[in-house]
């Protein structure tokens, strides 16, 4: 921060400008858009929502500033987190405790399942069977069978929509990182390290119908940490590596949070990927430090690694936005020959060449609104650059003007219109489901799993699938 001292009146302009245009960004991400007030409601896409707790509601927050959408149902099997549903949209949608009742209202165009995981996969199906829209929440199913069947499933309804919520997808900040890569300014991508520690971890809550309301924690309802945290990260190795898996292996134990719940607690897992290609993930309740972005943020983020160069980044939170930067790797030692031209001494240690190089300057991650195009009036030129500017020196770092949840159900609901193919579709829902499936099975026989398995598995004659099974 030595730097801000040595700004001139003409920096000082650019900060107040650019800081004004970072001010309105932030009022505007975070917390749900004011309330617009004329709704767009003849084309509005009429939907319902099924499993109004936490994330539900979390949802239906940013839904209320969204003029293509309108809640028009809501089902919940407890008339308490009805009620918060109700307090947070407003209105007055039609309230349902069983969903198949909401599915046969002809009213509702869409639906948001955001269930507990064991019961995406028949929300799902009923949904569109009924003809529904489905906005499905992550991870998108729960056991190996549930991946064949929403397959065929979605197949064979071409014309719904059929979104998963993995919103990183629709983060500007995530996208911007996958172009970087599109332009070989990594290099060759080789390896991704991710981790969502939490400390302590989620906690039990003691209230009635404990282990229905606890149903991240049972294995019967839950695929515990790789399905609640890893699942986000998985797809966004795949998205950056531009592949999926091979094979997965990992250790994971019951070590640290002894409640009554029987996931486990304690998750390292590595993924091969094609050609040498790996994810690292971890998961562990003892600390929430992460190593990235200069440890500005804790719990989860990835870190993004190719012969070039590296990039740190973050979905963030409501109150903290997607953050990404950009290393370039260090110029590679010169090599002997020419070092001895040069006179230059080298020094080896044990026949290796010793690299104590500087680490680069990390470097912002622009996006869209940052980049030159050519086509700016002088005032905006002036606002990028000086924007540019101040990111080089640290004072701002580019933040994404839009929360990527707000983007992720706008985009959805203009697919419904349009028909247009969600960027987090059915096939990459089902993608990382099978991750999150096989990874279980992984830690829990103690051995690497190849992803072909998945076609053997749930199908008829096939050993039975266990999902959440624990192992001696
Ligand atoms: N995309 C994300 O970042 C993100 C974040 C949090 C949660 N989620 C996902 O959202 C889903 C819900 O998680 P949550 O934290 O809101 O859980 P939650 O327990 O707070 O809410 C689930 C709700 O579903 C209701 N429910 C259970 N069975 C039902 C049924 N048969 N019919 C109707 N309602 C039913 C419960 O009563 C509860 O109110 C999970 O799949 C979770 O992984 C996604």
């Amino acid at each position: 921060m030595a730097e801000k001292k040595d700004l001139t009146r003409r920096d000082a302009v650019k900060v107040a400008g650019a800081a004004a245009i970072a001010g309105v960004a932030a009022t505007q991400f975070g917390k749900a858009p004011a309330v617009l007030t004329a709704r767009a409601a003849t084309n509005a896409v009429k939907y319902g929502m099924v499993g109004t707790g936490s994330r539900g509601t979390y949802l239906l927050k940013h839904l209320k500033g969204i003029d293509t959408g309108q809640c028009v149902a809501i089902c919940d099997i407890q008339d308490e987190a009805m009620n918060k549903a109700q307090q947070t949209i407003g209105g007055s949608p039609k309230r349902y405790k069983d969903y198949r009742e909401l599915l046969s209202d002809k009213n509702v165009e869409a639906v948001f399942v955001t269930t507990p995981l064991f019961m995406h996969f028949p929300v799902t199906r009923d949904a569109l069977d009924a003809g529904k829209n489905v906005f499905c929440e992550k991870s998108m199913v729960f056991k190996p069978e549930e991946v064949h069947a929403l397959r065929a499933l979605a197949a064979s309804k071409p014309k719904q929509t059929l979104q998963v919520g993995l919103q990183r997808r629709y983060s500007a900040m995530y996208q911007a990182a996958r172009q970087m890569i599109e332009k070989g300014m990594l290099g060759e991508v080789g390896f991704v390290q991710a981790q969502w520690n939490r400390n302590p971890g989620w906690k039990m809550k003691d209230v009635p119908n404990k282990k229905m309301a606890n149903w991240r924690l049972f294995r019967e309802y839950s695929g515990g940490l790789v399905a609640e945290l890893a699942s986000h990260q998985i797809d966004v190795a795949d998205r950056m590596l531009g592949m999926t898996p091979e094979s997965v292996m990992g250790l994971g134990s019951h070590d640290y949070l002894f409640d009554g719940r029987d996931i486990l607690d304690n998750v390292q897992l590595i993924y091969k990927y094609p050609k040498g290609r790996r994810l690292v993930w971890v998961g562990v309740p003892v600390t929430s430090h992460w190593a990235g972005v200069d440890g500005a943020r804790t719990e989860m983020g990835e870190i993004i690694c190719g012969t070039q160069g590296t990039i740190h980044i973050t979905i963030g939170d409501d109150n903290n936005k997607p953050i990404g930067m950009w290393f370039r790797e260090p110029a590679p030692p010169p090599k002997v020959e020419e070092a001895k031209k040069g006179g230059k001494k080298e020094a080896f240690k044990a026949g290796a060449t010793m690299v104590a190089a500087a680490g680069s300057r990390p470097l912002p991650i622009l996006l869209s609104k940052d980049l030159m195009t050519g086509k700016e009036s002088f005032l905006e030129k002036e606002m990028k650059f000086a924007r540019q500017w101040l990111y080089q020196k640290g004072i701002l770092v580019p933040l994404e003007e839009k929360n990527p949840v707000d983007t992720e159900l706008e985009s959805f609901f203009r697919d419904v219109r349009t028909g247009g193919r969600p960027l987090a579709d059915v096939e990459v829902g089902l993608q990382d489901s099978i991750a999150v499936i096989l990874s279980n099975i992984a830690l829990d026989e103690g051995r690497t799993v190849q992803f072909s398995e998945i076609e053997k598995m749930g199908k008829p004659g096939a050993a039975p699938a266990k999902p959440g099974a624990k192992k001696g």
